[in-house]
């Protein structure tokens, strides 16, 4: 008997070597450990042997069933595996690509024009302290310009207390200061962020909102450059066609100053509702960097001039889109924002 057990194992490993299907392999499941295979049939004739046989029987039968269910079972894992069919047609899972928010790729498309005259990218913080949004930049405690500029102030203890409150930084001039405070002469920088103001929100005023300041610090720097940069700037983003025009006016943190403004590019200056039937929308402020504002980062006026400019994001963006919202671009609308897919 133990040898027939023996013979029947090998002739099950020599078949299951040449089993190609899962189909064969069932009839070889069948063959060997089915109702009517010799396994099976040795099982039921245990209880009519002898008591020492029987133990004997029983544990070389167990060894060899156990033997052949493990190798029936390798073998269907590694058929299965085979027969596993690919099926080219069908249809991938969409893969939702995303993209950069419209105001980000306006705003990397404005530093990019600006990295090609030279210019660097150095981001400031949103979290400024009084010192450098408002003394450094000439504006004293008790300045009324302090009002235009309303500010957000943090219920914080200061850092160091000689700069003053925390506060949500009102434009991106501070950024100035960060690096003339750090970085000597010739410097040529953009620094684009975010910045915060108390209004209150409708189609063109939000209390949060984009700007990128701009600036130059070298010897013999004059107004001239400043135009030049800002022209340049204008007709890459718009188009050779654009016309800008300087309106004096007064910032403390530049002398001379002036506003921008551009020539509507919805109706080319002839009037229309985006440009209030003006023919021209303020797009900037800017200016020669104030003598005091060089002294307060260690620079000397005597030997250094600097132009600067900062601009809103938003506006510029609206003008390019011809979006007549600003809240559209926080609200989060998908509708909205999946326009702007980058090219
Ligand atoms: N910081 C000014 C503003 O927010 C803009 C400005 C920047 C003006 C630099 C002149 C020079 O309105």
């Amino acid at each position: 008997m133990l040898e027939e057990i023996k013979k029947i194992e090998n002739s099950f490993l020599q078949e299951i070597e040449r089993v190609k299907t899962l189909e064969e392999l069932e009839a070889l499941r069948i063959k060997y450990l089915g109702r009517k295979s010799f396994i099976s049939q040795a099982f039921s004739q245990i209880p009519n042997l002898e008591r020492e046989q029987r133990a004997e029987l029983g544990k070389v039968l167990n060894a060899t069933k156990e033997k052949i269910v493990f190798l029936l079972d390798e073998k269907r894992k590694t058929l299965s595996m085979q027969e596993e069919k690919i099926d080219l047609t069908i249809p991938p899972f969409p893969v939702e690509r995303g993209i950069k928010h419209v105001l980000t790729q306006v705003s990397g498309e404005i530093c990019g024009i600006f990295e090609k005259l030279g210019f660097i990218i150095i981001e400031g913080k949103e979290i400024e302290d009084e010192w450098h949004n408002f003394e450094a930049l000439n504006i004293p405690l008790e300045h009324p310009s302090r009002d235009v500029f309303d500010t957000f102030y943090l219920d914080l203890p200061p850092i160091s207390k000689d700069k003053g409150k925390l506060l949500l930084r009102s434009h991106t001039s501070p950024s100035q200061i960060r690096v003339m405070k750090k970085m000597r002469p010739p410097l040529a920088v953009v620094s684009p962020g975010r910045v915060y103001r108390p209004d209150k929100v409708d189609a063109s005023h939000s209390f949060m909102f984009h700007q990128i300041e701009g600036f130059c610090v070298d010897r013999n720097i004059n107004f001239s450059h400043l135009k030049g940069v800002l022209f340049y700037f204008a007709k890459s983003f718009f188009s050779s066609q654009v016309k800008l025009r300087f309106r004096p006016h007064y910032f403390p943190f530049t002398e001379p100053s002036a506003e921008v403004d551009l020539s509507c590019i919805l109706c080319e200056g002839r009037g229309c509702s985006v440009c209030s039937y003006k023919g021209w929308v303020e797009i900037l402020g800017c200016g020669m960097i104030h003598p005091e504002v060089l002294k307060a980062c260690k620079i000397s006026p005597k030997e250094y001039q600097g132009f600067a400019f900062g601009m809103g994001i938003e506006r510029i963006a609206m003008l390019k889109y011809r979006i007549n919202d600003i809240r559209l671009f926080f609200e989060n609308d998908l509708r909205f924002l999946e326009q702007f897919y980058e090219v």
